[in-house]
């Protein structure tokens, strides 16, 4: 909430509210269709009561904390099946005594909303059925996710039930990595990879399915994909869509697509007692490792699944669980640690469907992925702190980051429904759910939109104000996008795209980074700077920093790539090239406190965007002895992202009136500061961080940028009124055009 008190504020609370209004009534329609299914679900099963978990259930968190409230709320028991799941037999899954009446139905409906609950079969499944129906004769069946890690994760379990190799006739896709080959007929990918391949093949036409699935995540992509395969059924009649979500905004999909039929997969769920928190603890991380801790100790035996925010997080939890295990000493049983989140190396994530050996008890360490994306058999306690990081930005300073932010309560359901698959559950809230808001804002309307609208531009939807969106997002975000690409010189005046535009969005990074890359060509250090992007693209960090006693060797070592202190964009370069000399080994690495793992990364990222400079002509060369021109191309792309040093030693942007601070993670932190600096991005903890920075001649803003930077500015006699003026001239000319074009469309509609 803090990043809304900045400038702008205002706004954006506006925009929350109007949002939180909206879904309100989204929940009413909720509940009654909640209330719907439970009938429909008691039908099918036969009829039961709806039993109702009795009152008063005492677990006190004493280690904690002597106050807590303690409560259970009532579960509805839409009758089960006693029937334990098989991991190896998908004959038991809840969706295989749907599965003819679905085939039925996808051949009836070109459009079909599927609901269903987490886990009955929805994602591995229904792909099989369709290819076993003869869909893959006529083409491939796509099947979407937001997730990285579920891609290859359900891909390879899809693999191994079908008993084929992973990437033949089984494959995913994924940025940077593509695991797919000419006999690949079911192929899961990141809905950011499907939308790169409309740009490729805009009629998608060599597949006969696609599903969108885990739509209810409304990720920023699959949002511009409803508009997109939208549009394409009309163009392609043979296509079959399938839109496919856990939760409940099924009517909302469904309006959305012509009013496309809605099909819904009863699951089978046991009850789940959710004892929660009514104030909460301050620190979330140590009341959630405690509160593991107790479970261990009193609650029988059944697998523990702990919501945690992101891999930091994780890791923490898993050192401070392991030494109070450690403290237990043999008396108690097992645990079995498994993190799961998206940068964790394939070889480990497969270690979290394995089953707890018994007599122990398997505790899983897992980011939002295990809400609705993942399935682990076996929990029956839930840990959740009520927390998740989302993407948050702000159009007016153009500030992006990833806050961590409070679920919402649609999250919270779906949280505790993981312990309640295999037997009754429960799930310690360490919140009061009454705090929570009813679901998540979608991301399309707290993202940066640049890269996407660079996507519609190159498909040809000029017009991003009238795109068919779902929900639509401010008009100041497209705004800011669009200023942004004209500055970037990827739309011109008129804002249809460029031809330095149609390169860049050859390159799947975001329109800054490809920029740079696109712009490296006239300082003729492609070589270098491909590097660069590479090394900030991996997703993790690069130097390792262990904890304690070592850690003054793990800074010496890292300082040493900081010879001239020019910054961390050419620390990355240097040490990218010094193991590029030993050969890419990996003991170099390990005495450099490099994480291998991630050099590793960035040479398959690097030789990509190699392939990439090849395609769009621009040939690989290096111009290593000349760190400014290094410099220069990075400005090409980051110019909007410059800052200057304060007396006080902060840092204010260039163009914004925002101050900004070296991040504790650069080289650049505590040395003797420079007084321009280009940065990579912006990240917000407890201050505004910038993250990756170099430093800068500022007269290089004006040379590279002088549609953007006047000599005013890096003299800092611009004025705040002459600065507006500036900013909304250069809109002007992105707005009228768009405004114009709007009219004409609604004269047409009209
Ligand atoms: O998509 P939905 O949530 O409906 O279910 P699913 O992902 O198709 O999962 C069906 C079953 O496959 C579950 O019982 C999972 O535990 C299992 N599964 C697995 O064991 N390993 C995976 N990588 C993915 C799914
Ligand atoms: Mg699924």
């Amino acid at each position: 909430p803090d990043a809304y008190d900045q400038e702008g504020g205002v706004d954006q609370r506006k925009r929350f509210a109007v949002a939180r209004q909206r879904y309100g009534e989204v929940t009413r329609e909720k509940e009654a269709w909640e209330d719907h299914q439970a009938q429909k679900a008691t039908v099918r099963f036969g009829a039961k009561d709806k039993k109702q978990v009795s009152d008063g259930y005492e677990f006190v968190f004493d280690e904690v904390t002597s106050f807590v409230e303690t409560s259970v709320e009532a579960e509805k028991d839409r009758g089960y099946d006693e029937r334990r799941v098989a991991k190896d037999d998908r004959k038991m899954l809840p969706i295989y005594a749907y599965r003819d009446e679905l085939l039925k139905l996808v051949e009836e409906n070109q459009v079909l909303v599927i609901v269903g609950e987490t886990g009955s079969g929805k994602t591995t499944q229904i792909p099989q059925y369709l290819q076993e129906a003869g869909y893959t004769k006529r083409g491939k069946i796509g099947c979407t996710q937001p997730r990285r890690v579920a891609a290859m994760s359900v891909a390879a379990r899809v693999a191994q039930e079908l008993g084929v190799k992973l990437g033949h006739q089984v494959g995913y896709s994924i940025r940077f990595e593509d695991c797919t080959s000419e006999k690949t007929v079911i192929k899961y990918m990141t809905d950011g990879m499907l939308l790169r391949e409309l740009l490729i093949e805009p009629k998608l036409d060599s597949y006969s399915v696609i599903i969108v699935d885990e739509a209810h995540e409304r990720t920023l992509s699959t949002d511009i994909l409803f508009g997109l395969v939208k549009d394409l059924a009309k163009a392609r009649p043979d296509l079959r869509l399938i839109i496919s979500s856990a939760t409940l905004e099924a009517k909302k999909f469904s309006e959305y697509f012509d009013s496309a039929r809605i099909y819904m997969i009863p699951g089978r769920r046991y009850p789940v007692e959710k004892l929660f928190q009514r104030c909460p603890e301050p620190d979330r991380l140590e009341t959630a490792v405690r509160t593991v801790f107790q479970i261990h100790q009193r609650e029988p035996l059944g697998d523990v699944l702990v919501f945690l925010t992101g891999q930091e997080e994780i890791e923490t939890a898993e050192t401070k669980l392991k030494e109070m295990m450690k403290d237990l000493g043999s008396k108690s049983s097992e645990i079995i640690i498994c993190p799961i989140y998206s940068n964790l190396p394939t070889e480990l994530q497969a270690k979290v469907f394995d089953p707890a050996p018994k007599g122990t008890r398997k505790v899983v360490l897992a980011t939002n992925i295990a809400e609705t994306s993942l399935t682990i058999e076996g929990i029956r306690y839930v840990v959740d702190p009520g927390y998740c990081k989302i993407n948050s930005y702000n159009p007016k300073t153009g500030m992006e980051s990833l806050l961590e932010t409070p679920i919402s309560k649609a999250s919270a359901e779906q949280r505790a429904g993981r312990s309640g698959r295999t037997g009754p559950g429960k799930c310690f809230r360490l919140y009061n759910v009454k705090d929570l808001e009813p679901t998540t804002i979608p991301e399309v309307q707290r993202a940066n939109l640049a890269s996407v609208v660079l996507t519609l531009k190159s498909l040809g939807i000029d017009d991003v104000f009238n795109f068919d969106f779902m929900d639509p997002p401010p008009e100041k975000s497209l705004m800011k996008a669009l200023e942004l690409l004209y500055a970037l010189g990827a739309l011109d005046g008129k804002s249809y795209i460029t031809k330095l535009g149609e390169r860049m969005v050859e390159f799947p990074v975001d329109p800054m980074l490809s920029k740079m890359i696109v712009g490296s060509e006239k300082y003729k250090c492609s070589a270098e700077i491909i590097t660069i992007a590479a090394m900030l693209s991996t997703g993790s960090s690069i130097f390792y920093r262990p904890t304690r006693n070592q850690q003054y060797l793990a800074d010496n070592a890292r300082m040493s790539f900081y010879t001239d202190n020019a910054g961390d964009h050419i620390a990355l370069l240097r040490v990218y090239n010094s193991w590029k000399e030993m050969n890419y080994s990996s003991q170099w690495c390990y005495e450099n406190y490099i994480q291998s793992k991630s050099m590793r990364r960035a040479r398959d990222i690097r030789e990509q965007l190699a392939g990439l400079l090849k395609r769009i002509g621009v040939e690989l060369t290096s111009n290593s002895e000349d760190l400014d021109a290094v410099k220069k191309a990075i400005l090409a792309g980051f110019f909007p992202h410059s800052a200057k040093l304060q007396k006080d030693g902060s840092y204010r942007r260039v163009r914004e009136p925002q101050t900004v601070y070296v991040h504790p993670s650069s080289g650049l932190f505590g040395a003797s500061p420079k007084k321009w600096l280009v940065y990579h991005e912006l990240v917000l903890t407890t201050k505004e961080y910038m993250r990756h920075t170099t430093e800068m001649k500022p007269e290089w803003l004006v040379e590279i940028a002088p549609h953007y930077y006047k000599l005013k500015d890096i003299e800092g006699t611009r004025t705040k009124k002459s600065q507006s003026r500036n900013i909304r001239s250069l809109m002007l000319m992105v707005d009228t055009n768009t405004k114009a074009k709007r009219k004409v469309d609604t004269n047409k509609k009209a």
